[in-house]
């Protein structure tokens, strides 16, 4: 794992490395060589344990030394095996600070999974219908993760943040500032990253515990203050354009502002940590869909007449 990663250039992004690492460590899944024995199918699932058990064991260390290796030469920090899984997660990424690994505890805990729906879960589940390993199903899910629209956006709020700061000259802007660039950003057709969701319809529950803990650790944080200001003037906008079916903040508003308070600036490593979490609640779902023998997933198809009557307006015709 550590070579396959070493054999990428330092300057592929965060996710391409973790997604390689994952990769690498499936020539040791139990899943695959079980299935290539002729495992009983009621054995599934308890192959997808033991692989999902290794994964997620192992997921923080190929996080810390990608981290390590980007972004501090490589001074890679062994485990410490006395410490808890996130907490061992905060000092191999090599930040001992305890309020930091309270952090990391509670992000690791919310970015799990929270209905199964998103592109990771429901990518990660479909790979798996193919029977294919928990090392290949979650490489598959991380793939999707890694786009803007997903687990991506961690990083594009900090980075939106950052240009709105260099572009009005200022560190803090004032609420009427952020309001002219949010109406810019929408005016040149995109996005503000970290808003809307495809199916929440109010605050991210998960926004407002990061919230609270940057009110319990470090309200003054300039940054916080901007996620805050940002909180405060962007759902009335989107409500104003009629159409946004929800205008409230989705968790990557603010995680990103609370690793800037650690020193954690390297923003294109975000999804990564997202990714490490994630593993948790894919990979029980996977050892579900397994236990429950689940059949492969597949769209449904149809033919160019079908096509053609929906076209026609006859689509009572596609029946179930
Ligand atoms: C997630 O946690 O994956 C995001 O909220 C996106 C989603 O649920 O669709």
């Amino acid at each position: 794992m550590f070579a396959a990663i070493d054999a990428l250039p330092v300057t592929a992004h965060p996710m391409t490395m973790f997604v390689t690492g994952i990769m690498a460590l499936q020539t040791e899944s139990n899943f695959a060589r079980r299935y290539a024995e002729g495992m009983n199918k009621k054995d599934y699932w308890d192959a997808v344990f033991d692989d999902s058990m290794d994964l997620i064991a192992r997921l923080p260390r190929v996080a810390a030394y990608i981290y390590r290796r980007k972004y501090h030469n490589n001074q890679h920090i062994q485990p410490n095996g006395l410490l808890d899984w996130a907490g061992n997660l905060a000092h191999m990424l090599g930040y001992e600070d305890e309020s930091f690994k309270e952090l990391m505890r509670l992000y690791m805990t919310i970015h799990a999974d929270h209905e199964g729906g998103n592109v990771s879960a429901h990518t990660t589940h479909l790979v798996g219908s193919a029977l294919s390993d928990p090392y290949l199903s979650l490489a598959a899910g991380m793939n999707g993760l890694a786009g803007p629209l997903h687990g991506l956006a961690n990083q594009e709020v900090v980075k939106w943040i950052t240009e709105m700061q260099k572009e009005l000259k200022t560190e803090v802007p004032t609420k009427a500032q952020i309001e002219g660039y949010v109406k810019k950003t929408l005016g040149e057709g995109k996005v503000v990253p970290g808003y809307g969701h495809a199916v929440l319809r109010k605050t991210d529950p998960r926004f407002s515990a990061q919230q609270d803990f940057a009110k319990r650790h470090f309200p003054e944080d300039p940054l916080v203050q901007i996620v805050w200001n940002v909180y405060d003037v962007v759902p009335p906008i989107l409500e104003s354009l009629g159409k946004v079916k929800n205008p409230w903040p989705n968790v990557d508003a603010h995680s990103g502002a609370l690793l800037v308070h650690y020193g954690m600036v390297e923003y294109e490593f975000y999804t990564v940590l997202f990714g490490v979490s994630r593993a948790l609640g894919v990979l029980a779902s996977l050892i579900w869909d397994r236990a429950l023998g689940f059949a492969l997933e597949r769209p449904k198809s149809v033919t160019t007449d079908l096509v053609k009557a929906w076209i026609d307006g006859k689509d009572e015709i596609w029946g179930d």
